[in-house]
């Protein structure tokens, strides 16, 4: 890889922001100066610094976000907020993406990476990563609706769910809603509302808890963002194929 790219990579800016810096003889590559955008670095092999200080590279960078409502899950949009907005602008080389998508006015855990491979697998259907959400929901949802979510719901244009657990956490007679889990295992286009409209209910406000082995930090503020620990990462992992290792 060129210096300049690494070094843009690693968060010194563009390219012409990079190539003031190496004219200022601060980089090293090995201990030896480096003043040429062109030089070739092995970024798992050498070793560079700046102004003394080891750069550590990371092919692959994975944010856990904390979805606002009023925002799209997408990368870009003529008119309206990404997701991506919300990042600051040193973030944007990485060119990050989010894992699936959550719907407008949902908020919580999306992970957002560079990562095509774990991405997919993340996303495959014939994985079954597990999703869990909260929702505030406009009637009561009962035993009844338990059961129709473990048989698996059928919604509206004939599709059939995988089972599906809801727990419900608090019911409130006087107001006629309801406080519930509900966690699936594929991610069909607003799966939990539809599944909520077949029990003859609505949901009225929904958060993402976990995806996979992800939980989302209490830490964040709804629009806050940070990387994934090390042990995050390596727990997302085990969702790529062994032999992929
Ligand atoms: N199910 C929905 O209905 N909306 C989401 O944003 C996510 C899951």
């Amino acid at each position: 890889m060129r210096l300049d790219k690494y070094l843009s990579h690693t968060g010194f800016g563009s390219r012409k922001e990079v190539k003031q810096l190496l004219k200022k003889k601060i980089v090293q590559v090995n201990e030896t100066v480096q003043t040429k955008g062109e030089f070739s670095v092995h970024p798992e092999k050498d070793e560079v610094r700046v102004d003394g200080e080891v750069i550590h590279y990371q092919k692959f960078v994975y944010v856990m976000l904390h979805k606002p409502a009023g925002v799209l899950s997408a990368t870009e949009d003529s008119r309206q907020k990404t997701v991506l907005d919300l990042l600051p602008i040193e973030m944007q080389h990485h060119q990050l993406f989010p894992v699936g998508r959550l719907d407008k006015d949902t908020e919580g855990l999306l992970l957002l990476t560079n990562d095509g491979e774990l991405a997919h697998f993340l996303l495959s259907p014939r994985r079954h990563v597990s999703k869990t959400y909260y929702a505030k929901v406009d009637g009561l949802m009962d035993e009844a609706d338990q059961r129709a979510f473990e048989a698996g719901i059928t919604l509206e244009d004939g599709y059939e769910c995988l089972p599906a657990e809801l727990e419900i956490k608090r019911v409130d007679e006087e107001q006629q809603q309801s406080e519930v889990w509900i966690t699936i295992r594929e991610g069909k286009f607003h799966q939990v509302k539809r599944m909520v409209v077949q029990c003859g209910k609505e949901v009225r406000y929904l958060k993402r808890l976990t995806m996979g082995s992800l939980v989302l930090d209490e830490n964040l503020k709804k629009g806050e963002y940070r990387f994934l620990t090390e042990s995050e990462q390596k727990s997302l992992e085990e969702f790529l194929p062994q032999i992929e290792k």
